[in-house]
Formats: structure tokens, sequence, C-alpha cells
């Protein structure tokens, strides 16, 4: 594979407990980028391939108005190098569609950019390809059936109702994806792990995975550097003492026979029987992936979606005409509550938190008219999709409406993608519903959301999208 030399060379100053999958030093890392590009196949499709420091700064700052200004530029496909990576670009329905369903088979997600994470989370879910992620996959769904989450309701309503009792009845001004974050954390340290909200080891473990979540936060030249004390130190110190928490955790509960509904209990209790088991390093990987990819995106969507409200009063009152007096029970939050789908559903498409989908490809396709040759680095963007007016009228509009008018339903497949699609579409995502479902009911029956005086959204795109500076939103009491 001509992309795998890339992320595959050994770094000899990686402890040996950690996959050697990872970037090398940034010398033998550039190296590395150099040569994979010089040996792909055919050219990269047109674009932006000149060196440009100002095009990486606004990829930082502006990466939606890149894009979209590429898109119209050169159309569905296009190349950019940013800094000095080269990168492909496939915007629009059908990109979406091929990317994640009929193409997948030329794409590893290992290879790409999702690699970058294999230091932190591991291999699991979302940096294994082919049958080491499709057996993983199979042991994992069922996890989050509907059926087995129903018995998760009780304990998201708990976790809310505590964190919205230390608010007080008069909150004032919240830091609300602060708020959110940490809830969010308890939530998965409760749903995933089953550790109870008083146990010193879910603190040591949230604090721990929010430290080594710190590094993918840092400026990209800061995350380059290697040696003592640099941030990429500091990440493998945490991943180590991670492994070494969770390793504890599934050894007691072997101990002691403890066998729950969580997540880890059902991953334990499935390594122990049958022809898929999973060794407990790969549990960790597991329970490590979850952990990040269920974090800050509904931490991320509950900030947006408040934001919205917020500035929209005739959406917060149809909204609140239809959750007031609705039970916090499975019937509602599975089915029963239109309004409250649709606000949801407008926020992922203005704010998708995991917005890219990166790749590279392991054997060369050709699409819309180019060939995008082995080697290179591709991704989709829900982002950019959810925001082409020639699919969503008045694009930048929130306007829920669409979604119960069946305006988007008609609307070609992989318009609408913002929890991917096909065999490897978010695994979490009735997990992230219920939850984001959950911490709105019961905030809204007792705040309305108000934005702080002179608030201004700012968007950080990475690991996700959320809001840069937070966000503080006035929660009135709402008798
Ligand atoms: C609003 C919340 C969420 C959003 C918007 C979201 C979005 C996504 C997207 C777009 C992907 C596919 C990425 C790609 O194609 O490259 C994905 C994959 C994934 N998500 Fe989520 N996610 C959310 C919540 C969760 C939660 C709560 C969990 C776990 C508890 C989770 C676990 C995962 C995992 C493990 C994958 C990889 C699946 C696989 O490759 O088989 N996500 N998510």
């Amino acid at each position: 594979m001509v992309g795998g030399e890339f992320l595959s060379e050994p770094d000899p100053s990686m402890p040996e407990t950690l996959p050697v999958h990872v970037p090398a030093t940034t010398v033998a890392r550039l190296r590395a980028e150099a040569r994979t590009e010089r040996a792909l196949s055919a050219p990269l499709p047109p674009g932006e391939l000149s060196f440009s420091l100002r095009r990486g700064r606004r990829m930082l700052e502006d990466p939606l108005g890149l894009l979209l200004h590429c898109h119209r530029r050169y159309g569905p496909v296009f190349s950019l190098r940013l800094l000095t990576l080269p990168t492909v670009w496939m915007i629009g329905a059908e990109a979406n569609h091929f990317l994640t369903v009929s193409g997948r088979d030329h794409v590893s997600w290992r290879d790409g950019l999702m690699g970058e994470m294999i230091p932190l989370i591991g291999d699991g879910l979302l940096t294994t390809d082919g049958e080491a992620h499709d057996r993983a996959r199979r042991l994992i769904q069922p996890v989050f059936s509907r059926r087995a989450l129903e018995g998760q309701i009780t304990l998201m309503v708990q976790e809310v109702d505590a964190a919205l009792a230390a608010l007080g009845p008069t909150p004032g001004t919240v830091d609300i994806y602060a708020w959110t974050r940490r809830l969010a954390l308890g939530i998965a340290l409760r749903g995933l792990f089953g550790l109870p909200a008083d146990a010193a080891r879910r603190e040591r473990l949230g604090d721990s995975f929010e430290a080594g979540l710190g590094f993918f936060y840092h400026q990209q030249w800061t995350q380059m550097l290697r040696g003592p004390g640099s941030p990429w130190a500091r990440m493998v110190a945490q991943r180590r003492r991670l492994v070494a928490l969770i390793d504890e955790e599934i050894a007691r509960r072997r101990r002691e026979g403890a066998a729950g509904e969580d997540v880890l209990s059902r991953l334990i209790a499935a390594g122990e029987a049958g022809a898929d088991r999973l060794s407990d390093t790969e549990i960790c990987d597991q329970v490590l992936t979850l952990l990040f990819a269920g974090h800050d995106t509904t931490t991320s969507t509950v900030s947006f979606l408040l934001y919205e409200l917020a500035r929209h009063p005739r959406e917060l009152e149809h909204l609140l005409a239809e959750i007031d007096g609705a039970p916090c029970g499975p019937e509602a939050l599975f089915d029963g509550l239109p309004h409250l789908e649709a606000v949801l559903a407008e926020t992922l498409r203005l704010y998708p938190a995991a917005w890219w989908g990166p790749r590279r490809v392991r054997t060369s396709f050709d699409f819309a008219g180019h060939t995008v040759p082995a080697g290179a680095m591709v991704q989709y963007s829900s982002w950019v999709t959810h925001r082409l007016p020639e699919l969503f009228p008045d694009p930048e509009a929130f306007l829920p409406d669409r979604f119960l008018s069946g305006a988007v339903a008609a609307l070609p497949v992989g318009a609408y993608a913002p929890f991917g699609a096909g065999p490897r579409i978010c695994v979490g995502k009735r997990f992230g519903e219920l939850e984001i479902k959950v911490i709105l009911l019961r905030l809204l029956a007792r705040y309305r959301p108000e934005l702080a005086a002179g608030y201004r959204l700012g968007i950080r795109q990475a690991p996700t999208l959320s809001p840069r500076e937070g966000m503080p939103v006035r929660l009135l009491p709402r008798d």
C-alpha cells in the first residue's frame, strides 16, 4: 500500500506499549510526506497546490469559507496543499456517498489523518480497517441498539439532574460548552464504563482523558514538537496512565465478577466467549475510542443548538410547546418529539461536529472526471456539503422546518450526512442523540437560554467543531 508507508514508520522514541503506526519526528514526517507525494501513481486533481502560509492559516481559521470557495472554483473534486501536505477534497452528495459507501474499498481510515489519533486512542473502530474493524464493530454495535440504550436513560437523567442542581435556581451566565463537556464526560464514564458518580476512579480516568485530549487542541506546530516536556510527551504519558487505569478496571471486574449493562462490561463478557473475542488491549482501545468519539461531539452539538435557539425565539417557543410536560421516557425520546428532532437535525446540518472524513487512497479511482491516485490523502466533508445552496436553499439560515416539510428527505442520497453513512456510520448515533435530547428536555424545563451580551460565535475546527471561546449563555429561570 503506497500510503501505508507514511504513518507506519516506527518511531524509536515511542514506548513499546504504544502502537507503532504513529507520525515519526518532524523531519522524518516531512520526508515521508514528500516521498509519498513523489510516488503517487497519477497527478492530483486540479486545485491549489503551491506552498502558501496564507492558505494554511485560512484553513485553520475559516475552513468552511476556503472549501466553499474552492468548490465554486473547481467543482466537486479539487486538491489543496495545506502547508506541506497535499490533500484532495470531494464535496457534495455523490462524494459523501462514494467515500462512505460505494467506493469505500478504495480508501483506508487508518492511513488517513484519522491515524493521528492512534497515539492516544490506539486501535479502535475509528483507526482500523478491514476485518479488524468489522469484527470489533460486530461486537460493539449491539451495545448501542435501541433496547440496550433504554437501560441508559435513567442514568442519563440522574447525571443531567445532578449537573442542573449544581447550577442552582438562578445560574446567571454559564459557559454552556464547559458545563456540557463535564456532564457528557460524566455520562460517558457511567454509560460506557459503569463508573458511579462518586468513584475516585472516575475522576482519575476523566482527568487523564481530558489531559490527553488536550494535545489535539494545541497549535499544529507545537503538536509536531517531540522530547521531554512537549505536548506530545505529555499526551503519551496520559495514554500510559489511561491504559493502566482501564486495565485495572478490567481486572477488577473480572475478579469481582461484576457484570453490568455498561459498554465495558459487555465487551468483557464478549471477550470471554465466541470466535469474535477481544483481548484486553483491544477492549481498552475500543473504550478509549468511544470516549473520544462520543464526548466532544455531543458537547458541541448541545452548545450550538442552544446558541441557535437563543437567537431564534420563535423556534424556542415551538420547541417549548412540544416538550413541556413530555415524559423523559423511551417512547418520547426515540420517536415522540418531531420538533426536537428537527431542531437537532438542523443544528447538525449547520454544525456537524465530525465535519470531515479523512481517508488515504488505497487504490486509484475516477470520480467526476478526475483520477484520484493511490497514496493521496482524500476527504469528504458533511459541513461543506450541508452549506451548498443547490442542496439546502438559504444554507446559512437556521430553519428546522426543512426537516419537518420533507424537503431534506427528498434530497439525493449522501446530501445530509452528519453521522457519516454506510457500514461505518457513527456507531454511537443513537447514544449521542439520546443524550442530547435528555439534556435539552431537562434543561429547557427549568431555564430559557439567552446569549450573553456581545457574544460572537467563533468556531474551532479540530479535533471536532466546537465554539472557540466556549459559549456564555444566560439561563433564565422559566417560571
Ligand atoms: C452528535 C454526536 C455525534 C456526531 C455528530 C458523530 C459523528 C460521527 C461521524 C460523522 C462519524 C463517521 C466519520 C467518517 O465517516 O469519517 C462517526 C463515527 C463514529 N462515531 Fe460518532 N458522532 C456522534 C456521537 C458519537 C457517540 C456518542 C459515540 C460513542 C458513544 C460515537 C462513536 C463513534 C465511533 C466509534 C465511530 C467510528 C465508527 C466506525 O468506523 O465503525 N459517536 N461519528
